[in-house]
């Protein structure tokens, strides 16, 4: 039997062989990632840019990710699928962190949870939740949800080593099974993925981490001016789609579609 779960990405830190992911929100992105062969999909709260056309993750309601994570689920069934702990469904006690990633694997099919920082708080969440015997990664470094109480994104330098240090071993302690790395100076996670045994997935951390994870519509040009420094682009969709979407428009207005092929002519019996 082939492995897919937590399993899969510790095998792989074992054998040396670099941890693959993307994230996705729908049933036909999940579908496509699962034939190219990631070994987990995120269903990531990054949903509220990249699909909800929010300015942050910080609107992103649990009903929301529930809706997405089972269609993502149902689209790679054979992929683990993380779904990721928006804001407000965990924070304020284990209890509500506990029933909040129930929700994810009953309802949303997932086979695991992520939910972000590593302070004492978080970290009673993240044990609480695997005490539940739900899977949970962890993420370290520049917090999305964290964005508004820090006046902006930053990224995370050496000069908060010990912290970052600190966090992730208590994560692995509390027994998170992998950790996203997220926005953080090359040597400090390559530190950090040589001080824990469990695998680290890096976005916008440099070449040293376990494996690698970018938001699908940013790696596909679907996210207009946003580049920074940490992405490549690996198709450029959204000149595909506004060209396909025009040429359409076009031939409705010059009669050229629907052309007589596309047509049902009259039964001949
Ligand atoms: O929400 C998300 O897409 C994430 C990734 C950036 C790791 O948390």
């Amino acid at each position: 039997m082939t492995t897919t779960g937590p399993e899969l990405l510790r095998q792989r830190k074992e054998q040396g062989i670099r941890i693959v992911s993307l994230t996705a929100y729908d049933f036909m992105t999940a579908r496509l990632e699962e034939q190219a062969g990631v070994d987990f999909i995120l269903v990531g709260d990054s949903l509220g840019m990249a699909m909800l056309g929010h300015k942050d993750t910080l609107g992103v309601t649990m009903d929301l990710m529930i809706v997405h994570t089972l269609a993502v689920s149902r689209g790679a069934p054979d992929t683990l699928v993380i779904g990721d702990m928006p804001f407000g469904s965990y924070e304020a006690s284990d209890e509500l962190a506990v029933a909040s990633a129930k929700r994810f694997i009953g309802e949303g099919e997932a086979g695991a949870v992520k939910l972000e920082g590593g302070d004492v708080d978080q970290v009673s969440r993240v044990r609480a939740i695997v005490s539940s015997g739900i899977p949970v990664m962890g993420h370290v470094g520049l917090l999305p949800q964290s964005v508004r109480r820090l006046g902006g994104y930053r990224i995370v330098y050496a000069d908060q080593r010990e912290r970052m240090l600190e966090e992730a071993l208590s994560l692995e302690k509390a027994g998170a099974f992998a950790m996203v790395l997220e926005g953080m100076e090359e040597g400090l996670a390559k530190e950090i993925t040589e001080s824990v045994a469990i695998p680290t997935i890096g976005i916008g951390a440099g070449r040293f981490t376990d494996g690698q994870i970018l938001v699908v519509n940013d790696m596909l040009g679907l996210s207009g001016e946003f580049h920074p420094k940490f992405l490549k682009r690996y198709a450029e969709l959204d000149i595909s789609m506004v060209h396909a979407f025009s040429t359409f428009a076009s031939e409705v207005k010059n009669g050229v579609f629907p052309g007589v092929e596309h047509i049902y002519s009259p039964r001949e019996d």
